[in-house]
């Protein structure tokens, strides 16, 4: 009996939430219900500032940034998605919505033409392959061409670099500014680059990049290079395994998130290890199994190609055939051949 009178009393007790959530008109994250002044204020140093962020995030994130109970959180979260219009979209919307998508050149037609066009933003794209195939030779392209107008290709846009093997070179976009008579030092001014120092600084490094956005930087790519390497060398244990790939996919949907909130290209870089066990085919692959695989939107595999060149593989991508296509590293940056 008691039991049911105290679950009548959760009921009537939701109820008039539900109602009191219906009335109050909710515009901020204090608008929420069960979020108080102080709880609002440890949510936004947590980066929780906005309805949306609240929405997307799951109870997990919440308990531990604002200190809520897990049954708060939900609520919390519901009456963030509530404001949304987080439903179903037509294809037609969704249409409307790829407009705005942008695809950065990389100056290679053959390259472009590989990606569709150029590097999209709102997704990840990830390059593997060996030393040498060309993977930060893209990188240093395409923070000079995001930064130029859109008709040319460009985003009108900056770059975070999160720099993890010291292969940031600014003489080399001074090289390719100057071979192609552009001015290196405006362009150099809008890359923003952190050099991380393992994978938790990358990690954070990550979800400092909207702090960057907020403070109005017109962020349009962000650069990974590489993506696993810290992860490589921090959980090389016997028995790590299963720890790394969770905070991999941690570090994952921070990329995506920072790519479909904000519509920013994110070109991340990666290793490959051989397979010995391959007897047909290439015996490369990418490290970082299925986790990268999942979350990279598009997946390309470079490799050395006949005379200098380099070639470049479509392992993945939703909408695209698996093509190849050829290019070359010069010092103007990246070419046709
Ligand atoms: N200034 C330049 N002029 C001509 N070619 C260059 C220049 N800079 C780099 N390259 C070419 O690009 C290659 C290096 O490629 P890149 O650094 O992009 O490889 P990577 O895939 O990032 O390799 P790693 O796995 O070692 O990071 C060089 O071996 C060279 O062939
Ligand atoms: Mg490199």
């Amino acid at each position: 009996m008691v039991r049911k009178a105290e679950i009548l009393e959760q009921i009537q007790e939701d109820m008039q939430e539900e109602k009191l959530i219906k009335k109050v008109k909710i515009e901020t994250v204090e608008d929420l219900p069960g979020v108080g002044p102080a709880t609002a204020e440890k949510l936004k140093e947590s980066g929780f500032d906005t309805l949306l962020s609240l929405a997307v995030a799951s109870p997990g994130e919440l308990v531990e940034a604002g200190g809520l109970t897990e049954s708060t959180a939900r609520k919390v979260i519901k009456a963030a998605r509530d404001t949304m219009n987080m439903g179903f979209e037509s294809g037609e919307e969704l249409l409307e919505k790829r407009k705005n998508i942008l695809k950065i050149t990389t100056l290679s037609k053959s390259l472009d033409s590989l990606f569709g066009g150029g590097i999209e933003s709102g997704a990840i794209t990830e390059c593997y392959g060996e030393f040498g195939s060309g993977k930060s030779s893209i990188a240093h392209q395409l923070a000079v061409n995001v930064q130029f107008p859109k008709e040319q290709g460009g985003a009108e846009g900056m770059v975070v670099w999160i720099d993890s093997e010291s292969t940031f070179r600014p003489e080399r976009i001074k090289q390719i500014a100057e071979n192609r008579g552009l001015d290196p030092n405006a362009l150099l001014k809008n890359i923003k680059v952190a050099r991380a120092f393992n994978s938790d600084h990358q990690m954070l490094l990550a979800e400092k990049v909207e702090d960057l956005i907020k403070e109005g930087n017109p962020i349009r790519l962000l650069i990974v290079d590489s993506l696993m390497s810290h992860f490589r060398a921090d959980f090389s244990g016997r028995g790590q395994l299963a720890d790394r790939q969770q905070k991999l996919n941690k570090h994952m949907h921070a990329l995506q998130k920072l790519a479909s909130n904000y519509n920013i290209a994110v070109y991340v870089t990666n290793q490959v290890m051989s397979k010995p066990d391959t007897f047909f085919g290439d015996p490369t692959a990418a490290i970082g199994g299925h986790i990268v695989g999942h979350n990279s939107t598009y997946r390309v595999y470079l490799r050395k190609g006949k005379k200098g060149t380099r070639v470049a593989k479509m392992i993945d991508a939703p909408h695209l055939p698996e093509t190849e296509a050829i290019f070359q590293v010069t010092e103007k940056g990246l070419e046709d051949v």
